[in-house]
């Protein structure tokens, strides 16, 4: 056997209680390196596979006594809430590692006017903007606008701060909303206001380590409730990896004219970027636009993503924090990955938790189920949020894929369960 060098029996953090970050412990517990996993606040899937602790994810200071008290090695931060809020400028003064971009770096997600100006001054193509902290501004701006068109508040509101608007007067009533309603509280303070851009989505995902990156295999997310993309938008129905729309010349492009541009110009502007740099991009017919910058793993991306990563996963972020990139590499399993998700009734709106989850122990091996809103309650597992669970397969082909997660999908159930039928067709329909 190959001795293993570089640090082991590591206690790991991870941060979060979604889908993703069952994801994350799955594959942070293949490493040889990991001895301990934590959890923060984990839920009833990561119960399993880690010791979840009672602390809220914004609790920085908890999380940080914690990680002292139990000499965490490595923390992994899932959501952008603690990152925008500073944790890993917190955990590194103290003296700990944590796998995530600085609070400066993070405002590449925290703050769409200035992932925005960013974009606009290192050439990176986006959609035509105009940035406001001014309703009669805002207002002005639109009068020269073409229809559709996107406004977005500024600020972190949970995925669900962006609206489309067909015409003048739904841009008016839009804007009024969000500045003068207040209906997304401060994250509303400022608007961007841009071009509606048309095209298929993909979302792209990079490590970084404030000099150098490694772009992660593509995905595609499937942001609509009900099939063939209606219904009002949630936080991800279902993702596949790879996404065929990106193809390798098309990948070579968005590398040269999105992802390096970042990490050069974030490190050139004296915020240099660690952890994971996600760009949503619109595959447009003039090429590729970003739509978005997240600054952490997407979910349910990440769902569809890891289960195609051979390589040790607690390397990569080791890497990242260390600024050792430029020498690793990562192998990928060239099966195609589909993740499920299956959401309470009602979700995105008002849905009931409690309800019993059946079936779980039928999926065979073929499938993994990562848990996004459940949790243990009197040896039951019982749903405690709007997505519940990501059923995940991976598959020769996407056709295999889809087959595999549909079949354990089938197997699961709980009272008033929802979820879309096309994951990955999309796919399918360009091979
Ligand atoms: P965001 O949170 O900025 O990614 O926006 C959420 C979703 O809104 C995206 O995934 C797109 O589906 C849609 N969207 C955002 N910006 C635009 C745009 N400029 N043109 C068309 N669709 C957009
Ligand atoms: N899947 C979209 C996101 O993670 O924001």
């Amino acid at each position: 056997m190959k001795e293993l060098s570089g640090p082991i029996g590591m206690n790991i953090l991870v941060i979060g209680s979604g889908g993703r970050e069952h994801a994350l412990v799955w594959k942070i517990r293949q490493s040889p390196r990991v001895s301990q996993v934590y959890c923060a606040p984990g839920n009833g899937g990561i119960a399993g596979l880690a010791e979840c602790v009672d602390i809220k994810a914004d609790d920085i200071s908890g999380l940080l006594k914690f990680a002292q008290e139990r000499s965490i090695d490595l923390t992994v931060v899932g959501p952008e809430v603690p990152l925008v809020m500073g944790i890993v400028d917190i955990f590194e003064k103290a003296g700990l590692k944590a796998f995530g971009p600085s609070k400066a770096a993070a405002c590449l997600e925290g703050s769409k006017a200035f992932a925005k100006e960013f974009m606009t001054r290192h050439c990176i193509p986006t959609a035509e903007y105009g940035s406001f902290d001014d309703i009669l501004q805002g207002r002005e701006f639109l009068k020269q606008c073409q229809y559709p068109l996107v406004v977005k508040a500024d600020g972190l509101a949970a995925g669900k701060g962006v609206i489309i608007c067909q015409d003048k007067a739904e841009a008016e009533e839009a804007l009024r909303s969000i500045m003068f309603d207040h209906i997304f509280k401060d994250a509303g303070k400022r608007v961007v206001i841009e071009e509606f851009l048309v095209g298929e989505e993909a979302s792209i995902l990079a490590v970084a380590d404030g000099n150098d990156f490694i772009i992660l295999e593509t995905s595609q997310d499937h942001k609509r409730i009900f099939d063939n993309d209606l219904g009002p938008n949630t936080g991800g129905m279902g993702a596949y990896s790879p996404a065929p729309v990106v193809t390798p010349v098309l990948m070579g492009r968005i590398a040269e004219t999105v992802i390096r541009p970042v990490v050069d110009g974030m490190r050139r502007d004296g915020v240099p970027f660690k952890g994971i740099l996600y760009a949503g991009v619109m595959v447009t017919a003039e090429g590729p636009k970003v739509l978005e910058f997240n600054t952490r793993f997407g979910d349910p991306e990440t769902q569809a993503v890891l289960p195609r990563l051979k390589s040790d996963i607690v390397d990569m972020m080791l890497g990242s924090v260390e600024g050792r990139l430029a020498t690793m590499k990562l192998e990928w399993d060239s099966r195609a990955c589909v993740c499920v998700v299956m959401a309470a009734g009602g979700y995105p709106g008002d849905y009931a938790s409690g309800k019993e989850i059946q079936g779980l122990s039928d999926v065979g091996d073929d499938a993994v189920v990562f848990h996004a809103g459940t949790k243990q309650e009197g040896g039951r597992i019982v749903s405690s949020g709007g997505r519940v669970l990501g059923v995940t397969a991976l598959g020769q082909g996407i056709a295999q894929a889809i087959a595999q997660a549909y079949a354990a999908a089938g197997k699961i159930g709980f009272d008033g369960v929802q979820y879309r039928r096309d994951i990955g067709r999309k796919a399918l329909n360009r091979t």
